[in-house]
């Protein structure tokens, strides 16, 4: 199967590395269409597959194509390459709030997934939420989930919302992680710790706290249970959370994350 990734930025190249560090596809198998002259010399010295700068060159080629452009990208995108669109070809979009009928109608194409990864793809941790159209076969989704799935685990969702829904837990969802180990961070320096120290302190807790969560059948409450005993110092941070209504407000945030996600999706760019 040939691969085509337009898109060379970082999740074109975050895909590139992790099919090829997987072996689930050769160089041979794979193009990447990058418009920048810059980033296409880049990628030239990565060896990450045959580069190309003009559409008409490869996409006919190609079986998978792999849409990574920004999504004030896609219209200018659409235009571009709709004179080599074919039939049979899967597109698969991580544009942000680009939904599948705007591909289809845009675009002209028929078999579309759409995806929401996030950034530990980077790493080969990400969280990808993925759905699709009709016209996708069972093969052609089992294909395209194992490539994904070199970039960390994933979810298929019958409903298009969830991928707007994902958008506000698992796309936005490592800043909020980044947010309150900030918090956390600070407030160890205030209490006297030193820069490098607080931040090993809060990322080992974190990474041992989720760790422990996977390793063990138990809910978030079940081991805040655990940690706090009562009357203890757990118990007094647990309750100051609760005074300040600081979960609430997170569950808010995560409202707030989702309804811009679907006003990006109608069109809505203004920031
Ligand atoms: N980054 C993330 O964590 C993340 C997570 C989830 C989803 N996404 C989605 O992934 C997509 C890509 O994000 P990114 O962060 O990888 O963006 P990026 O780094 O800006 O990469 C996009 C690349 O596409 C190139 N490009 C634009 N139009 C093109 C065209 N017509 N033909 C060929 N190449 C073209 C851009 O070149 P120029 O720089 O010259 O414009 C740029 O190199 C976005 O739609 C975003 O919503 C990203």
């Amino acid at each position: 199967m040939k691969i085509l990734i337009i898109g060379g930025g970082n999740m074109g190249l975050t895909y590139a590395k992790s099919f090829l560090h997987s072996k689930i596809t050769t160089t041979s198998d794979l193009m990447i269409l990058e418009k920048s002259e810059e980033k296409s010399a880049l990628l030239q010295s990565l060896n990450l597959g045959t580069i190309y700068s003009k559409p008409d060159t490869c996409l006919h080629q190609a079986d998978l194509i792999i849409l990574a452009v920004k999504p004030q990208d896609a219209t200018q995108l659409f235009e571009y390459i709709k004179p080599q669109v074919e039939d049979q070809q899967v597109y698969l979009s991580i544009m942000a709030g680009v939904k599948i009928e705007t591909i289809a109608q845009e675009l002209g194409a028929k078999k579309i997934i759409r995806a929401m990864p996030n950034l530990p793809a980077q790493i080969g941790m990400g969280m990808t939420v993925f759905t699709s159209n009709d016209e996708v076969t069972r093969i052609e989704l089992v294909m395209v989930q194992n490539l994904i799935n070199t970039t960390g685990k994933s979810i298929y969702v019958d409903k298009e919302e969830l991928i707007d829904a994902s958008t506000a837990i698992s796309g936005s969802g490592p800043a909020y992680v980044f947010y309150f180990m900030d918090a956390m961070m600070k407030a160890a320096k205030d209490l006297g710790f030193k820069e490098s120290e607080s931040a090993l302190l809060v990322s080992q807790t974190f990474k041992g706290a989720v760790d422990l969560y996977n390793k063990q059948n138990l809910s978030c409450q079940e081991w805040i249970q655990k940690v706090a005993s009562r009357g203890g110092t757990t118990e007094a941070a647990i309750n100051t959370f609760a005074e300040l209504k600081i979960y609430e407000d997170i569950k808010q945030g995560v409202h707030a994350a989702m309804d811009r996600a679907v006003e990006l999706g109608r069109g809505n760019k203004k920031v």
